[in-house]
C-alpha cells in the first residue's frame, strides 16, 4: 500500500553545517497493517514519516501510495500534504486551543469535501464514537487548553482518525501518557485500527510499544533500517548486537567455538562457565558473542535434572508479576527473569540452565 525507495534527506543548517537524517531507506508497508519504525533518539524516525506526509523535501527517494506516487525526485514529482490526504498525530500535536474538545474531533469533519456527508446527528455520533475510544468522552464541551498534555494528546489521535483516512502517521502519540493509560490505549489503538482497516505508519523508540502494535517493525539506527519483520522475529532472532540490546533486555555472552559439525547447524560454545549447544556455523576456535534473553535464563534452588551451573544471587528486584535478578555465573554477570513464587534471596547459591535453543548469536 505505502512503498518507500531510496529515500535520502540531509538537513542543512544555515551555518552550512550538514545533519543526514535518512540515508537511502526502503520499505513497504501492506494494506490494513501497523509497520513500525523503532529507533533511538535522532535516527531519522520523524525526518522519515514527515517525508511521507510531504513536509519534508526529501533530496532523492521515491514514495508511492496505493500505486500513486506522492513523491519522486528522478520524476519530479512532489503531491502538496494537503492533497495526500492522510491522518496525522506529530510529535509537537498541534490541536486549536480556542475550540471545544468536541470543535476539536469534529473539525476534520467541517471541512469543504466532507461537510456534506454528515447530519448534524451522524456527525454527533460519530464524534461521540472517536472521544470514546480515546477516552475522553464526557470531555465534549470542555476547551482544548483545559487538558492536560496527554489527554491533549489522545484528541489530537481523535481528530486524526476521524475522516478514517487511507493512511495513517503516527509520531510517537501515546508519549505523553502515564504508563496504566499508554498501556490502555495501546489495545484501544491495536481494536481501532483493525477496526478502520487503515494503514498505519507508526513511530517510537519504545521497543515494547512496537513489540505490541506492530504487524511488523523496521529498526533504525544511525539514519538507516537495520533490520524489518514482525515482532517476533525481531525479538527472538534480532540480526545484530544493536538490534538485540535495543529491542528488548539481553546479556551478551563471550565464547569460543569449541565443537562444530552436526547436522542441524549448532556448535558448542564454550563460555567461561561452560559450554553451551546454540545455532551457529563458524570454524573452531572462532571468538562469538552470542545473547541469552533474562527469561532463557532458568534459576533452580535445587540442582535440577540435566546438566546446571552454580552462581549467586547478587541483587534482585521484585516487580510483582515476575522478579528481575543479576547473578555471578563465573566471570559474567547475568540478568534473569523470574517467576515471582520463586523463592529467591540475594546471597543464595544457586543452579542455573541457559537455554541454548533461544540463544543467538550477533557477532
Ligand atoms: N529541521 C532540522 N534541521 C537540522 N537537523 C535536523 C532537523 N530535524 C532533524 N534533524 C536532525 O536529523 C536527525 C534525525 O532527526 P529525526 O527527527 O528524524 O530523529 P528521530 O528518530 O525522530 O528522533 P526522536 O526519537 O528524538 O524524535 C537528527 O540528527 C536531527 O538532529
Ligand atoms: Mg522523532
Amino acid at each position: 500500500m505505502l512503498q518507500v525507495h531510496g529515500l535520502t534527506k540531509t538537513y542543512r543548517a544555515s551555518n552550512g553545517q550538514e545533519a543526514l537524517a535518512v540515508n537511502g531507506i526502503g520499505f513497504e508497508v501492506a494494506k490494513g497493517e501497523i509497520f513500525t519504525l523503532l529507533g533511538p533518539s535522532g535516527c531519522g524516525k520523524t525526518t522519515t514519516l514527515r517525508s511521507v506526509a510531504g513536509l519534508e523535501t526529501p533530496d532523492a527517494g521515491e514514495i508511492t501510495v496505493d500505486g500513486v506516487t506522492v513523491f519522486s525526485s528522478s520524476g519530479n514529482i512532489r503531491v502538496p500534504t494537503s492533497k495526500r490526504g492522510f491522518g496525522m498525530v506529530f510529535q509537537s500535536y498541534a490541536i486549536w486551543p480556542h475550540m471545544t474538545v468536541f470543535d476539536n474531533a469534529a473539525f476534520p469533519l467541517t471541512i469543504p469535501g466532507q461537510r456534506r456527508k454528515y447530519t448534524r446527528k451522524t456527525l454527533d455520533e460519530k464524534v461521540r464514537r472517536v472521544l470514546a475510544v480515546v477516552a475522553l468522552d464526557g470531555f465534549e464541551g470542555r476547551k482544548a487548553t483545559q487538558l492536560s498534555g496527554g489527554q491533549q494528546q489522545r484528541l489530537a489521535l481523535a481528530r486524526a482518525i476521524i475522516t478514517e483516512p487511507p493512511l495513517l502517521l503516527l509520531d510517537e502519540p501515546l508519549s505523553n501518557l502515564d504508563a496504566k493509560l499508554r498501556e490502555r490505549m495501546r489495545f484501544e489503538l491495536k481494536r481501532l485500527q483493525r477496526e478502520l482497516g487503515v494503514t498505519t505508519l507508526y513511530v517510537t523508540h519504545d521497543q515494547s510499544e512496537a513489540l505490541a502494535l506492530s504487524h511488523n517493525i523496521a529498526v533504525m539506527n544511525h539514519s538507516v533500517i537495520v533490520q524489518v519483520g514482525p515482532p517476533t522475529e525481531i525479538y527472538e532472532r534480532p540480526k545484530d548486537r544493536f538490534v538485540a540490546d535495543f529491542v528488548g533486555t539481553t546479556n551478551f555472552i563471550k565464547g569460543k567455538v569449541a565443537g562444530v559439525g552436526n547436522a542441524d547447524g549448532m556448535s558448542a560454545i564454550a563460555t567461561d562457565f561452560g559450554t553451551i549447544d546454540l545455532a551457529h556455523r563458524g570454524g573452531i576456535g572462532d571468538e562469538v558473542l552470542f545473547s541469552a534473553r533474562p527469561e532463557h535464563i532458568q534459576v533452580h534452588r535445587d540442582a535440577p535434572a540435566g546438566p546446571s551451573w552454580q552462581a549467586v544471587i547478587e541483587t534482585r528486584n521484585f516487580l510483582g508479576f515476575h522478579q528481575d535478578v543479576e547473578l555471578r555465573l563465573g566471570g559474567a554477570l547475568l540478568q534473569a527473569r523470574l517467576h515471582p513464587s520463586l523463592k529467591i534471596e540475594t546471597g543464595m547459591n544457586v543452579h542455573v540452565q541457559i537455554d541454548g535453543a533461544q540463544c543467538v548469536v550477533c557477532a
